[in-house]
């Protein structure tokens, strides 16, 4: 049995839709057994052999994190170590997603499992505590690090965009961070292939779609794709701006590429170019999600 934390939102429902899709046994739950309470979380737990905790939960507003550093490290920190805590005792293993924010993005080449970590805000701190704390519990586990989720649920850049591209003559996008844009779809598909796996080395692991581009890059993309859709319906001109341009409250990494080898080793894995689910998406995922 798989026990889904998280599932209402955006990765997590992607997450609930791929098991149904598979017909897997699973529980789903999300804020009504909040990940801090570990006295809850086993309630729900007796009776029932859970196998794996997939947990799609957590803190993700990088930009308040700044001002809520302790709200976002109680969720992502502490509420990470409850699961680990509660994985232990059941004999489970845990799936957790964490972060490319856990880096500084001074490397130039993709960043290892193993690369010194160094948040730069306190969203990627609040992720590392998850990390330290899932990896002091003693459970079985799989920490997953991803980037630049987009998803069918949203709200991700590419809601954002399409909005935008559809009000304004022109939109100003950052060309100065780069990385590689995820599918929600695509990372589901890795988690569940841990599990169908049943037998991955516990660790840290890497997962993004493939490609190396810009968020410019990235809106340019949205727009033509978009626009192909039919999902954009007026002309409008997308500028590359510098993020010193575009004050954010959370600083960024300048480059967040993470490498997949290890993922791909393990799972023997086809990892998608960003460009063909994004296509994928507009065309398939984006009409299907928002209007039903
Ligand atoms: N989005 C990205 O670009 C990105 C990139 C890298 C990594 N990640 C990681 O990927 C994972 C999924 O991200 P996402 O964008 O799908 O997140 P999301 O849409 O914000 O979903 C997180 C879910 O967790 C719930 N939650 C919050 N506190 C909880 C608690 N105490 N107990 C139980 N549930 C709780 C949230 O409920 P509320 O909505 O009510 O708060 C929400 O339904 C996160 O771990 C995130 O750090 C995301």
């Amino acid at each position: 049995m798989i026990w889904l934390v998280g599932n209402k939102g955006m990765l997590g429902r992607e997450m609930e839709a791929l098991l149904r899709r598979r017909r897997l046994n699973f529980i789903a739950t999300d804020r009504e057994v909040s990940i801090l309470e570990p006295a809850a979380l086993r309630r729900h737990a007796a009776g029932t052999p859970v196998a794996w905790i997939v947990n799609c939960a957590g803190y993700t507003a990088v930009d308040k994190a700044e001002d809520e550093e302790d709200l976002a490290t109680e969720i992502n920190g502490r509420g990470a170590g409850c699961l680990a805590e509660l994985a232990a005792e059941l004999d489970a293993g845990l799936i957790h997603v964490s972060t490319d924010y856990v880096f500084d993005g001074r490397k130039a080449e993709p960043y290892l499992e193993d690369d010194v970590t160094n948040p730069l805000g306190a969203y990627g701190r609040s992720k590392l505590k998850g990390e330290e704390a899932i990896r002091a519990s003693g459970c079985r586990y799989v920490i997953v690090r991803t980037a630049w989720l987009y998803g069918t649920a949203g709200p991700s850049f590419v809601h954002t965009m399409l909005r935008l591209m559809n009000e304004r003559d022109s939109v100003g996008v950052v060309d100065d961070q780069i990385g590689s844009p995820t599918h929600t779809g695509d990372l589901a598909g890795a988690l569940l292939a841990f599990i169908e796996k049943d037998g991955a080395s516990s660790g840290v692991y890497h997962y993004s779609d493939e490609g190396r581009i810009s968020w410019f890059d990235f809106a340019r993309e949205i727009l033509r794709a978009g626009s192909e859709a039919g999902l954009v319906t007026r002309r409008c001109r997308i500028d590359p701006i510098a993020s010193a341009a575009y004050p954010a409250r959370a600083r960024r990494p300048a480059f967040s590429l993470l490498s997949k080898e290890k993922i791909r080793r393990e799972l023997d894995l086809v990892i998608p170019r960003w460009d063909r689910s994004l296509r994928r998406f507009l065309t398939e995922g984006f009409r299907r999600w928002n209007e039903t």
